[in-house]
């Protein structure tokens, strides 16, 4: 509206009715695609508004900006304008006799704004614009202006005017705007326009007027905008905005002090309608029921708890409404039912529990739209553009937000699925007698094998929603699919985690306790890997037994993975994830660390016992690998901890944040455990090396096996 407001003096007169151009979408084309223009051609949705025509005449690139409602009958305005303008090429000189000396005068209009004047200046009788801006006028006494038949632009603003007597613009048939913005005026009386008959703008902006009764705005038959924004008005009186101003377009009411809204106060006259910033808590049931020509509405910023199901039933022809930021409980289900010429809506800050497709399915002229979260975007598929663009993870159009998570979600697969795989071969070819080790290592490598297979499905996934994923959105996270790509990746990440802790409690057994001969059977070592593997899967599989607790415990977003909590995640759900990343692996962490700085206490003791220098050399290899494998657990894990962490302070965390975490973190320990555990291990490149020797030589000569100690750390 400020944008309105410092244009406004700028139009000369405006009150041809105004066709609103009707949005292009028609309907041909199939969901995801919109067509060029009157061509019928369709496209898919990726390229609308990419900055390049697509379409042969360009119709993609139109209607890029929600400029629905007002900016759109502006505009129209705007060009009606730009029209006239070529006719006024005439002389500048002044055609006035009298006019003030330190004013400026050209043609028949006088600017005196800015010069300390306290009462209105005698000026030759046929004026025709007078601007008194910026001055320190008080009062406006009867029949001040009535000598000036001529007038049609009358400029107070910003004076000090408090009162204005019935008769003040009494004679100005010719009037047609007249602006008291910044004044002190706290009342109107009744008929005090009543001579304006011709008056198309009146604009009353930040006053202090607190009542309109009935019979103010009487005789204003053309009057088509009315601007009484930032003043105090708290009722407007019934059955009387029409009748008295029957061309009423708009009627902007921003920044009072409006509670209630009774039934019929608002009639069919209005198009643009703003009550943004009032203090409105009840729209009472049919109280916008006559308003059927109503373009625009604004209700924002108000107190508004609840919308009576019925409220928007008439208004037939809207085409932009705006319920943001109002403390709303809920949306019916129907409420939006019968806007079928609906373009935009805005619903920013407002939380909608009950979402559903259902609340948009009628909305079929709907382009824009704006809701608190990314996530209710997948409620709207066939809008073309819905805010917020993304929730850090997903976009509007991929399931990947990022460009290079996309690529790297690749990288992260090949890397821990090849790695794993390679290192299971190569465990299975190469023999090496101790075999339990050998199996725990395999197991780890099938679990982190888990973490590549699912980010091959994402990545995949992510293809194919490619440039439309809001419209896949919804079904994808509820699908059956990425439940078992999400639970796949929990159960490889705990089972992971679990066989890190096993593996090390078991060197640190051996290490630290040598002589108790502490050693896994084979039995027992399957026992344990069994058990792990039973207790991955236990842990995957909880949420699913109760959605009542739960919720859609892993498609809460597109990876699939329950690692971002917000406010409508369930309370079990939420419990959950938090004992398990925090707690279970916390626990497990800390075990680690303290296990292998245990570990490395006990060889330096012993080591400096024997005081040898192959144990020393030996010290500082067990302390390097001591180091990597610490160092990669903490880069992995550290930054969950934190996250989970944070979450708890109920703190927004972005889904930028996750999906890195996701796609990058969450996998590395996956894709160096082989190289940790395996391919470093020199007891594993000796053999390595010794396999291949033997190859080459063809000999069959059996070599002997250097047991290294090392292997066991
Ligand atoms: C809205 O959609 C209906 C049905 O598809 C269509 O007939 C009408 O012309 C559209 N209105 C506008 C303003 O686009
Ligand atoms: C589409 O509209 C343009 C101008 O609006 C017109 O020149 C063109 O002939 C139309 N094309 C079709 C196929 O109707
Ligand atoms: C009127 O006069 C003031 C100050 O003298 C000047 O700033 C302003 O631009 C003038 N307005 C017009 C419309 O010429
Ligand atoms: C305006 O009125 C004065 C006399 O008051 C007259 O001399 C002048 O010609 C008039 N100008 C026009 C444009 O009618
Ligand atoms: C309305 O009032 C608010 C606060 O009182 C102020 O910030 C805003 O600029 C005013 N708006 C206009 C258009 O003057
Ligand atoms: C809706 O209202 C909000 C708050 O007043 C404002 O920020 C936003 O720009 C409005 N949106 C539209 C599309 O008019």
């Amino acid at each position: 509206m400020l944008l309105l407001l410092s244009l406004a003096p700028l139009l000369l007169s405006a009150t041809e009715s105004l066709m609103i151009p009707s949005n292009l979408d028609s309907g041909i084309c199939p969901l995801g695609q919109f067509p060029c223009g009157n061509l019928s051609v369709c496209l898919p949705q990726l390229l609308h508004c990419n900055g390049h025509k697509d379409c042969a005449n360009g119709a993609d690139e139109e209607n890029c900006v929600d400029n629905s409602g007002w900016p759109k009958l502006f505009d129209t305005i705007q060009s009606a304008r730009g029209n006239r303008k070529m006719q006024d090429e005439e002389t500048h000189e002044c055609m006035l006799d009298i006019y003030p000396e330190p004013c400026e005068c050209w043609r028949r209009m006088v600017n005196c704004s800015s010069q300390g004047l306290h009462s209105v200046p005698p000026v030759s009788s046929n004026v025709t614009a007078l601007n008194l801006k910026d001055n320190k006028i008080k009062t406006l006494h009867d029949g001040i202006f009535s000598r000036y038949q001529d007038l049609e632009k009358l400029l107070l603003q910003n004076n000090e005017l408090h009162d204005i007597s019935r008769l003040a613009f009494s004679g100005l048939f010719k009037l047609k705007m007249l602006f008291l913005s910044q004044n002190r005026i706290r009342s109107l009386k009744a008929g005090v326009f009543k001579d304006l008959r011709s008056l198309e703008w009146l604009i009353l902006d930040n006053n202090q007027v607190s009542k309109i009764v009935p019979g103010t705005f009487s005789g204003l038959e053309s009057l088509y905008f009315l601007d009484m924004l930032n003043n105090s008005i708290r009722e407007i009186p019934r059955n009387s905005i029409c009748e008295e101003m029957p061309h009423l377009n708009w009627l902007d009411l921003e920044g009072n002090q409006m509670q209630t809204i009774h039934s019929s106060v608002f009639q069919e006259c209005i198009t643009v309608l703003s009550l943004r910033r009032n203090n409105i808590r009840k729209i009472r049931k049919g109280a916008l029921s006559q308003m059927n020509k109503l373009v625009d509405l604004d209700l924002s910023m108000n107190q508004i708890v609840e919308l009576s199901p019925s409220l928007f039933t008439n208004l037939r022809d809207l085409q932009q409404l705006n319920i943001s930021f109002n403390p709303l409980q809920h949306i019916q289900p129907n409420q939006f039912d019968l806007l079928s010429n609906l373009q935009s809506l805005n619903m920013e800050d407002i939380e909608i529990p009950n979402i559903h497709n259902r609340m948009f399915s009628s909305l079929v002229n709907l382009s824009h739209i704006y809701f608190k979260k990314f996530q209710y975007c997948s409620y709207a598929p066939h809008v073309r553009s819905c805010k917020p663009n993304s929730d850090g993870i997903s976009s509007f159009e991929n399931l990947l937000a990022n460009i290079l998570l996309r690529v790297f979600v690749w990288v992260m697969a090949c890397v821990t699925c090849f790695g794993n795989l390679f290192v299971i071969c190569m465990r299975s070819f190469i023999v090496t007698e101790n075999c339990q080790h050998t199996m725990s290592i395999k197991s780890l490598c099938c679990a982190d094998c888990l973490m590549g297979f699912y980010l091959f499905c994402l990545g995949a996934f992510d293809i194919k929603f490619q440039g439309e994923y809001n419209k896949h959105a919804q079904a994808w996270m509820e699908s059956w699919e990425c439940k078992l790509v999400g639970s796949l990746a929990m159960l490889s990440s705990e089972v992971s985690v679990m066989m890190l802790t096993y593996m090390t409690l078991e060197k640190y057994l051996c290490i630290v306790f040598p002589f108790s001969h502490f050693r896994a059977g084979r039995g027992q070592t399957l026992c344990t890997l069994t058990a792990i593997w039973g207790l991955g899967f236990f842990i995957t599989v909880i949420p699913f037994f109760s959605y009542d607790t739960f919720g859609n415990f892993y498609g809460r977003n597109g990876v699939c993975f329950p690692l971002q909590s917000d406010s409508t995640e369930k309370y079990g759900a939420r419990g959950y994830s938090v004992s398990i990343f925090l707690g279970l692996n916390l626990l497990a962490f800390v075990t680690i660390v303290f296990s292998y700085s245990s570990m490395f206490y006990s060889i330096h003791k012993t080591g400096a016992k024997t005081a040898e220098r192959s144990v020393l050399s030996r010290e500082v290899t067990i302390a390097k690998r001591f180091f990597f494998i610490v160092f990669t657990d903490a880069l992995c894990w550290i930054p969950i901890f934190l996250l989970k962490a944070v979450s708890l302070t109920e703190a927004e965390i972005p889904g930028t944040i996750t999906s890195w975490i996701v796609i990058f973190i969450l996998p590395i320990n996956s894709a160096l455990n082989p190289i940790l555990y395996t391919l470093t291990t020199s007891s594993f490149q000796e053999k390595l090396k010794q396999c291949l020797q033997s190859k080459r030589q063809e000999s069959s000569k059996s070599f002997t096996l250097v047991s290294i100690q090392m292997n066991t750390v």
